[in-house]
Protein backbone atom coordinates (compact mmCIF):
# COMPACT_ATOMS: atom_id res chain seq x y z
CA UNK A 1 0.00 0.00 0.00
CA UNK A 2 1.20 3.48 -0.82
CA UNK A 3 2.11 5.72 2.78
CA UNK A 4 2.61 9.44 3.62
CA UNK A 5 5.50 9.24 4.73
CA UNK A 6 5.55 13.70 5.25
CA UNK A 7 4.16 16.88 4.37
CA UNK A 8 5.87 19.96 3.09
CA UNK A 9 4.82 23.33 3.29
CA UNK A 10 6.90 26.15 1.34
CA UNK A 11 6.60 29.40 -0.28
CA UNK A 12 6.77 29.54 -4.16
CA UNK A 13 7.68 33.27 -5.11
CA UNK A 14 9.06 33.83 -8.70
CA UNK A 15 11.86 35.32 -7.53
CA UNK A 16 13.02 32.08 -5.92
CA UNK A 17 13.23 30.04 -9.42
CA UNK A 18 15.12 33.28 -10.69
CA UNK A 19 18.01 33.14 -8.17
CA UNK A 20 18.27 29.34 -8.76
CA UNK A 21 18.33 30.21 -12.16
CA UNK A 22 21.28 32.79 -11.10
CA UNK A 23 22.82 30.53 -8.35
CA UNK A 24 22.88 33.21 -6.33
CA UNK A 25 22.47 31.10 -2.93
CA UNK A 26 25.63 32.76 -1.51
CA UNK A 27 24.05 36.39 -1.99
CA UNK A 28 23.21 38.05 1.36
CA UNK A 29 19.90 38.78 0.13
CA UNK A 30 19.13 34.70 -0.60
CA UNK A 31 21.45 32.83 1.63
CA UNK A 32 19.70 32.29 5.21
CA UNK A 33 16.51 31.86 2.88
CA UNK A 34 18.25 28.94 1.17
CA UNK A 35 20.59 27.70 3.92
CA UNK A 36 17.11 27.36 5.93
CA UNK A 37 16.24 24.21 2.85
CA UNK A 38 19.23 22.46 3.53
CA UNK A 39 17.36 20.12 6.35
CA UNK A 40 14.38 19.36 4.67
CA UNK A 41 16.45 18.59 1.33
CA UNK A 42 18.56 15.82 3.74
CA UNK A 43 15.19 14.52 4.82
CA UNK A 44 14.26 13.72 1.32
CA UNK A 45 17.22 12.61 0.38
CA UNK A 46 17.31 9.90 3.37
CA UNK A 47 13.56 9.60 3.62
CA UNK A 48 13.59 8.69 -0.47
CA UNK A 49 9.61 9.32 -1.28
CA UNK A 50 8.51 7.71 -5.08
CA UNK A 51 5.84 10.10 -5.61
CA UNK A 52 5.32 13.97 -4.92
CA UNK A 53 1.49 15.14 -4.55
CA UNK A 54 2.17 19.01 -5.20
CA UNK A 55 -1.15 20.96 -4.15
CA UNK A 56 -0.78 24.59 -5.78
CA UNK A 57 -2.47 27.02 -7.37
CA UNK A 58 -2.18 27.87 -10.64
CA UNK A 59 -1.72 31.37 -11.22
CA UNK A 60 -2.79 31.94 -14.83
CA UNK A 61 -0.27 29.39 -17.33
CA UNK A 62 -2.83 26.45 -17.61
CA UNK A 63 -6.15 27.52 -16.33
CA UNK A 64 -7.18 31.78 -16.80
CA UNK A 65 -9.70 33.67 -15.56
CA UNK A 66 -12.27 32.51 -17.94
CA UNK A 67 -12.25 28.61 -16.29
CA UNK A 68 -11.16 28.55 -13.02
CA UNK A 69 -11.99 25.14 -11.34
CA UNK A 70 -12.17 24.86 -8.12
CA UNK A 71 -10.36 21.69 -8.01
CA UNK A 72 -8.10 20.30 -10.55
CA UNK A 73 -5.87 16.83 -10.38
CA UNK A 74 -3.52 16.40 -12.66
CA UNK A 75 -4.20 12.61 -14.50
CA UNK A 76 -0.91 12.67 -17.13
CA UNK A 77 2.07 11.14 -17.71
CA UNK A 78 4.09 14.01 -17.91
CA UNK A 79 3.93 17.77 -16.83
CA UNK A 80 6.31 20.63 -18.21
CA UNK A 81 6.53 24.40 -17.14
CA UNK A 82 5.94 27.14 -19.81
CA UNK A 83 7.13 30.96 -19.45
CA UNK A 84 5.19 32.97 -17.79
CA UNK A 85 6.26 35.96 -18.15
CA UNK A 86 8.62 36.14 -14.60
CA UNK A 87 11.76 34.68 -16.62
CA UNK A 88 11.80 31.74 -15.13
CA UNK A 89 13.72 28.50 -17.37
CA UNK A 90 11.59 25.68 -18.74
CA UNK A 91 12.46 22.54 -16.87
CA UNK A 92 13.31 18.86 -18.10
CA UNK A 93 9.66 17.13 -17.94
CA UNK A 94 8.32 16.13 -14.51
CA UNK A 95 7.09 12.38 -14.86
CA UNK A 96 3.67 11.88 -13.90
CA UNK A 97 1.57 9.11 -12.38
CA UNK A 98 -1.40 8.53 -14.18
CA UNK A 99 -3.05 5.62 -12.72
CA UNK A 100 -2.37 7.26 -9.11
CA UNK A 101 -3.92 10.35 -10.27
CA UNK A 102 -7.40 8.32 -11.36
CA UNK A 103 -7.44 6.56 -8.04
CA UNK A 104 -7.50 9.77 -5.53
CA UNK A 105 -9.73 11.40 -8.59
CA UNK A 106 -11.93 8.39 -7.66
CA UNK A 107 -12.03 8.70 -4.15
CA UNK A 108 -12.31 12.04 -4.13
CA UNK A 109 -14.99 12.24 -6.00
CA UNK A 110 -16.51 9.35 -3.97
CA UNK A 111 -16.58 11.88 -1.28
CA UNK A 112 -18.58 14.68 -3.22
CA UNK A 113 -15.82 16.67 -3.91
CA UNK A 114 -16.05 18.05 -7.85
CA UNK A 115 -13.20 17.66 -9.60
CA UNK A 116 -11.62 19.01 -12.65
CA UNK A 117 -9.39 16.26 -14.85
CA UNK A 118 -6.38 17.19 -16.62
CA UNK A 119 -5.19 14.75 -18.98
CA UNK A 120 -2.83 17.50 -20.33
CA UNK A 121 -1.81 20.32 -17.68
CA UNK A 122 0.90 22.65 -17.96
CA UNK A 123 2.55 23.37 -14.20
CA UNK A 124 3.72 27.04 -13.48
CA UNK A 125 5.99 28.19 -10.30
CA UNK A 126 3.27 27.38 -8.06
CA UNK A 127 4.62 23.57 -8.87
CA UNK A 128 7.59 24.34 -10.70
CA UNK A 129 10.05 26.50 -7.76
CA UNK A 130 9.25 24.09 -4.49
CA UNK A 131 10.02 21.29 -7.18
CA UNK A 132 13.32 22.59 -7.76
CA UNK A 133 13.65 24.30 -4.50
CA UNK A 134 14.06 20.85 -2.97
CA UNK A 135 15.55 18.99 -5.44
CA UNK A 136 17.89 21.57 -6.92
CA UNK A 137 20.94 19.39 -8.32
CA UNK A 138 18.78 16.41 -9.11
CA UNK A 139 19.78 15.00 -12.68
CA UNK A 140 16.52 13.18 -12.78
CA UNK A 141 13.13 14.10 -10.69
CA UNK A 142 13.41 11.06 -8.23
CA UNK A 143 9.36 11.24 -7.81
CA UNK A 144 6.83 11.33 -9.73
CA UNK A 145 4.49 13.99 -9.19
CA UNK A 146 0.73 14.31 -9.25
CA UNK A 147 -0.43 18.62 -9.45
CA UNK A 148 -3.44 19.48 -7.73
CA UNK A 149 -4.84 22.80 -8.44
CA UNK A 150 -6.52 24.77 -5.72
CA UNK A 151 -8.36 27.91 -6.90
CA UNK A 152 -6.69 30.97 -5.29
CA UNK A 153 -7.08 33.57 -7.89
CA UNK A 154 -10.59 33.61 -9.25
CA UNK A 155 -13.62 34.41 -6.63
CA UNK A 156 -14.98 32.72 -4.96
CA UNK A 157 -12.12 30.48 -3.68
CA UNK A 158 -13.13 27.32 -1.54
CA UNK A 159 -13.36 27.72 1.98
CA UNK A 160 -10.20 26.67 4.92
CA UNK A 161 -12.61 24.01 6.22
CA UNK A 162 -12.98 22.70 2.90
CA UNK A 163 -9.63 22.26 1.82
CA UNK A 164 -9.40 20.85 5.23
CA UNK A 165 -11.67 18.09 4.75
CA UNK A 166 -10.09 17.76 1.24
CA UNK A 167 -6.79 17.26 2.37
CA UNK A 168 -7.94 14.85 4.63
CA UNK A 169 -10.16 12.54 1.96
CA UNK A 170 -7.28 13.04 -0.50
CA UNK A 171 -4.64 11.38 2.31
CA UNK A 172 -6.93 8.52 2.70
CA UNK A 173 -7.32 8.19 -0.96
CA UNK A 174 -3.79 8.60 -1.14
CA UNK A 175 -2.86 5.80 1.35
CA UNK A 176 -5.73 3.15 0.17
CA UNK A 177 -3.55 3.44 -3.38
CA UNK A 178 -2.24 -0.12 -3.73
CA UNK A 179 1.07 0.22 -5.09
CA UNK A 180 3.92 0.51 -2.66
CA UNK A 181 4.98 4.50 -3.02
CA UNK A 182 6.24 6.59 -0.64
CA UNK A 183 4.10 9.84 -0.95
CA UNK A 184 5.32 13.32 -0.09
CA UNK A 185 2.56 16.08 -0.18
CA UNK A 186 3.61 19.46 -0.58
CA UNK A 187 1.36 22.72 -0.19
CA UNK A 188 2.66 25.56 -1.77
CA UNK A 189 2.28 29.23 -1.36
CA UNK A 190 1.77 31.83 1.02
CA UNK A 191 2.29 33.36 3.78
CA UNK A 192 0.81 36.72 3.81
CA UNK A 193 1.48 39.14 0.63
CA UNK A 194 -0.44 41.37 -1.37
CA UNK A 195 0.92 41.99 -4.64
CA UNK A 196 -2.08 44.69 -5.79
CA UNK A 197 -3.75 47.31 -4.66
CA UNK A 198 -3.75 49.96 -1.94
CA UNK A 199 -2.66 47.38 0.76
CA UNK A 200 0.73 46.42 -2.24
CA UNK A 201 3.47 44.83 0.20
CA UNK A 202 1.34 44.17 2.78
CA UNK A 203 3.07 41.56 5.26
CA UNK A 204 1.59 40.62 8.47
CA UNK A 205 4.48 38.99 10.36
CA UNK A 206 2.26 37.74 13.82
CA UNK A 207 -0.25 36.29 12.07
CA UNK A 208 2.09 34.02 9.71
CA UNK A 209 4.19 32.88 12.50
CA UNK A 210 0.62 31.57 14.11
CA UNK A 211 -0.08 30.08 11.53
CA UNK A 212 2.78 28.01 11.23
CA UNK A 213 2.52 27.24 14.71
CA UNK A 214 -1.00 26.28 14.95
CA UNK A 215 -1.13 24.26 11.45
CA UNK A 216 1.13 21.69 13.00
CA UNK A 217 -1.16 20.60 16.22
CA UNK A 218 -4.19 22.75 15.59
CA UNK A 219 -5.39 23.03 11.90
CA UNK A 220 -9.22 23.07 12.65
CA UNK A 221 -8.18 26.79 14.39
CA UNK A 222 -6.91 27.91 11.39
CA UNK A 223 -9.74 26.04 9.20
CA UNK A 224 -12.40 28.48 11.14
CA UNK A 225 -10.98 31.45 9.15
CA UNK A 226 -13.48 32.64 6.00
CA UNK A 227 -11.52 33.67 2.94
CA UNK A 228 -12.22 37.32 3.47
CA UNK A 229 -10.73 37.02 7.12
CA UNK A 230 -7.32 35.31 5.25
CA UNK A 231 -7.41 38.57 2.82
CA UNK A 232 -7.50 41.13 5.93
CA UNK A 233 -5.43 39.51 7.64
CA UNK A 234 -2.55 38.01 5.34
CA UNK A 235 -3.74 40.12 1.90
CA UNK A 236 -5.14 39.27 -1.00
CA UNK A 237 -3.03 36.62 -1.90
CA UNK A 238 -3.23 35.43 1.72
CA UNK A 239 -5.74 32.86 0.97
CA UNK A 240 -2.98 30.71 -0.57
CA UNK A 241 -2.76 29.13 2.78
CA UNK A 242 -5.30 26.76 1.88
CA UNK A 243 -2.82 24.96 -0.13
CA UNK A 244 -0.96 24.63 3.38
CA UNK A 245 -4.51 23.10 4.57
CA UNK A 246 -5.19 20.44 2.31
CA UNK A 247 -1.37 19.35 3.07
CA UNK A 248 -1.95 19.24 6.56
CA UNK A 249 -5.05 17.30 6.25
CA UNK A 250 -3.77 14.54 4.20
CA UNK A 251 -1.47 13.56 6.86
CA UNK A 252 -3.78 12.76 9.55
CA UNK A 253 -4.33 13.52 13.06
CA UNK A 254 -1.03 13.05 14.46
CA UNK A 255 2.20 14.52 13.34
CA UNK A 256 5.67 15.42 14.57
CA UNK A 257 6.93 19.10 13.32
CA UNK A 258 10.53 18.16 12.27
CA UNK A 259 11.20 21.86 10.80
CA UNK A 260 10.08 25.41 10.65
CA UNK A 261 11.14 28.21 9.51
CA UNK A 262 9.89 32.01 8.56
CA UNK A 263 12.48 34.13 6.06
CA UNK A 264 10.53 37.92 5.78
CA UNK A 265 10.27 39.41 3.32
CA UNK A 266 11.30 37.42 0.05
CA UNK A 267 10.21 39.66 -2.84
CA UNK A 268 7.31 41.29 -1.24
CA UNK A 269 5.87 37.80 0.16
CA UNK A 270 6.34 36.43 3.82
CA UNK A 271 8.07 32.98 3.73
CA UNK A 272 7.09 30.21 4.85
CA UNK A 273 8.79 26.43 5.52
CA UNK A 274 7.48 23.60 7.22
CA UNK A 275 8.46 19.71 7.24
CA UNK A 276 5.69 17.43 8.80
CA UNK A 277 6.17 14.01 9.41
CA UNK A 278 3.63 11.56 9.54
CA UNK A 279 2.88 9.75 12.80
CA UNK A 280 2.54 6.19 12.45
C1 LIG B 1 5.03 36.60 -5.41
C2 LIG B 1 4.41 35.69 -4.55
C3 LIG B 1 3.53 34.72 -5.07
O1 LIG B 1 2.88 33.78 -4.31
C4 LIG B 1 3.29 34.67 -6.44
O2 LIG B 1 2.47 33.69 -6.89
C5 LIG B 1 3.88 35.58 -7.29
C6 LIG B 1 4.76 36.56 -6.77
C7 LIG B 1 5.99 37.63 -4.89
O3 LIG B 1 6.09 37.86 -3.68
O4 LIG B 1 6.72 38.21 -5.70
FE1 LIG C 1 1.37 32.61 -5.51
Amino acid sequence: MARIIGGIGTSHIPAIGLAMARQQYEEPYWKPFFDAYQPVRAWLKAARPTVAVVVYNDHGLNFFLDKMPTFAVGAATEYRNADEGWGLPTLRPFPGNAAMSWHLIERLAEADFDLTTCQEMSVDHGFVVPMQLLWPDAPEWPVRAIPIHVNTVQHPLPSPARCLKFGEVLGRAIESWPANERVVVFGTGGLSHQLDGRRAGFINKPFDLYCLEKIVHEPELLAKYTIRDLIEFAGTQGPELIQWLVMRGALGAEVRKLESNYHVPISNTGSGLLLLEKAA
